[in-house]
């Protein structure tokens, strides 16, 4: 048994909020891509992973949907995280979506940092967002609260460097730490099947290095990883703590939310997977298969 030695690690940052107050936009300034205005309909429908370098170290983001429909996955993005952004329109204000997202937060004690966006809009009422932030129970520091407000602009890239710079004062404070000695540990962020690379699973390495070649068991499924890939689809040989990557190999395509470990007894990856599947009775039974 190695004993783990902590490193630090960077921070992992969940943006959520209402439909359609510019979570994704946000992102795609941060990463200077264009990934909203590829979305069929302008629709967030998965979680996305990004790792992203910033001129104070990586950090990485999972963007949620905010349509109703994705409660879960909002669930399983604040699980997943160190802090949230909270994205709120300063046209629009606080929604229902938005205060779903400060439950969610809440109740998994991850700070949030505001970001009121949208302030280009000549109907910006930043204050007034404020003021219905604080009947939620998030109080900006000039209020005697503790949660750091930024005003931004996705369209524009008014205060960007600004929200950044809180959201790594914020990782700061939390001295973020993980072995990378010990077997990787993971949780997956996604599951999909694709047509020809078979089940394709994201998953958020939170400690050790996960490698290609390793045996790894994701709630019911198991395999060898047989690629892994960045976010851009870049070939990678390694991940550590914080990098989300794509893992092909997998003998099925696992649950979001399910935790992923790397077990370098194949049989017993193999094993412990029947026996998830509900396909025997009892262990023994799953054991003979295996
Ligand atoms: P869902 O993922 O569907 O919940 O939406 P989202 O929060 O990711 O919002 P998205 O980035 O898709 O943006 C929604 C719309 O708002 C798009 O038309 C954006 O161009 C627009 N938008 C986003 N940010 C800004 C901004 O700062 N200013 C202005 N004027 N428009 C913005
Ligand atoms: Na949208
Ligand atoms: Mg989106």
């Amino acid at each position: 048994v190695v004993e783990a030695v902590m490193e630090p690690r960077p921070p992992v940052v969940t943006v959520m909020g209402h439909v359609d107050h510019g979570k994704t936009s946000l992102l795609d300034y941060i990463r200077a891509s264009r990934v909203a205005s590829g979305e069929a309909g302008g629709i967030t429908q998965h979680i996305g992973a990004y790792h992203v370098e910033t001129p104070r170290g990586m950090v990485t983001f999972l963007d949620t949907p905010g349509h109703e429909a994705f409660t879960a996955m909002r669930a399983r993005g604040a699980k997943a995280t160190d802090i949230v952004i909270l994205v709120v329109s300063a046209d629009d204000g606080v929604m229902p979506q938005t205060i779903e997202a400060i439950h969610h937060a809440k109740a998994g004690n991850v700070p949030i940092v505001v970001a009121i966006n949208k302030i280009d809009k000549p109907e910006a009422q930043p204050e007034r967002v404020k003021n219905e932030l604080i009947s939620h129970e998030v109080v900006p520091e000039e209020y005697g609260g503790d949660t750091m407000f930024r005003e931004v602009s996705a369209k524009t890239g008014k205060g960007i460097d600004e929200l950044l710079e809180a959201v790594l004062l914020q990782a700061e404070v939390l001295e973020l730490q993980a072995p990378q000695n010990t077997p990787a540990k993971g949780l997956v962020i996604e599951g999909r099947l694709d047509k020809g690379r078979g089940p394709v699973s994201t998953v958020l390495v939170q400690s050790g290095i996960l490698r290609r070649g390793d045996m790894l068991l994701a709630g019911t499924a198991f395999g060898r990883v047989r690629a892994m890939l960045d976010e851009n689809g870049q070939d990678i040989k390694e991940a550590g703590p914080s990098i989300p990557v794509e893992v092909l190999g997998l003998s099925d395509v696992p649950s979001a939310g399910e935790e992923t470990i790397v077990l370098n007894d194949e049989r017993k990856a193999r094993e412990i997977a029947l026996f998830r599947q509900g396909k025997f009775r009892d262990v023994k039974l799953a054991k003979q298969q295996a």
